[in-house]
């Protein structure tokens, strides 16, 4: 059986995830691949209930990032290592990197506290690996100044509560995941998310490529949705 992988993808709102992330679904699957695609906070009936909390509801910044790191328990345990242990490809979109970025650097909230719950929560379920947690295996950061964003966003749909946040809040959300990347290199790849989307599409594709995990042919032949 093929070994699973963890893809996840990252980006302030408005960077244009959405329809690279329905191409990949469709490439992997071109190639003989079974692919689990979902999303956080949600994936899992609880923690959908959950994300309608967090992004609805008023609430202090610990409550909000307990409800998030609530919400992915449920959905790793549910979802995402039964998916990895079948050997799927998992698209998620997103993952801790955005309660790093959005709570840890957007709204300003403790990042030691985060890092401790992501050690709690993302723990592996083989308990030889103790010291290390689950990550996906690479990460596709979708870059785009904030004002571009934000033109993207406008009329496009009613703003949830973090969508309503100021131009300011996103540029700190930017940095905390130009700060997550640079720590983590290995596993980061950033895509230059201005152009086009053909042009984001072969920037993505070509990172997967050269990884070993998408063939040439492949990736020529599809594009991404809507
Ligand atoms: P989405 O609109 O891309 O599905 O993301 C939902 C919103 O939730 C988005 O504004 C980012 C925010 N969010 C956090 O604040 N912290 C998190 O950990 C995650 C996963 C999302």
């Amino acid at each position: 059986m093929k070994q699973g992988l963890f893809i996840s993808f990252e980006g302030i709102d408005g960077a244009g995830k959405s329809s690279h992330i329905d191409g990949l679904a469709q490439a992997f699957k071109a190639q003989g691949r079974a692919v689990t695609s979902t999303r956080e906070p949600g994936g899992t009936p609880l923690a959908e209930k959950l994300r309608g909390l967090v992004l609805n509801d008023v609430m202090d910044p610990l409550t909000e990032a307990l409800l998030i790191f609530a919400a992915r328990r449920d959905h790793l345990q549910q979802v995402i290592e039964p998916a990895l242990a079948r050997g799927d490809v998992v698209l998620c979109d997103r993952f801790t990197d955005a309660t790093f970025a959005y709570q840890g650097a957007g709204r300003g909230f403790d990042v030691n506290v985060l890092s401790t719950l992501e050690g709690w929560v993302q723990q592996l379920p083989d308990t030889a690996a103790q010291d290390s947690i689950r990550q996906p295996d690479l990460t596709l950061w979708f870059d785009l100044p904030p004002q571009a964003a934000a033109a993207r966003l406008a009329g496009a749909r009613v703003p949830d509560k973090f969508e309503a946040q100021p131009i300011e809040f996103f540029t700190r959300v930017a940095s905390g995941y130009a700060h997550r990347a640079a720590e983590q290199p290995q596993r980061f790849a950033r895509i230059d998310a201005t152009p086009a989307r053909h042009k984001v599409w072969q920037q993505l594709t070509q990172v997967l490529v050269r990884k070993g995990w998408l063939s040439i042919m492949v990736a020529a032949n599809s594009g991404p949705m809507g």
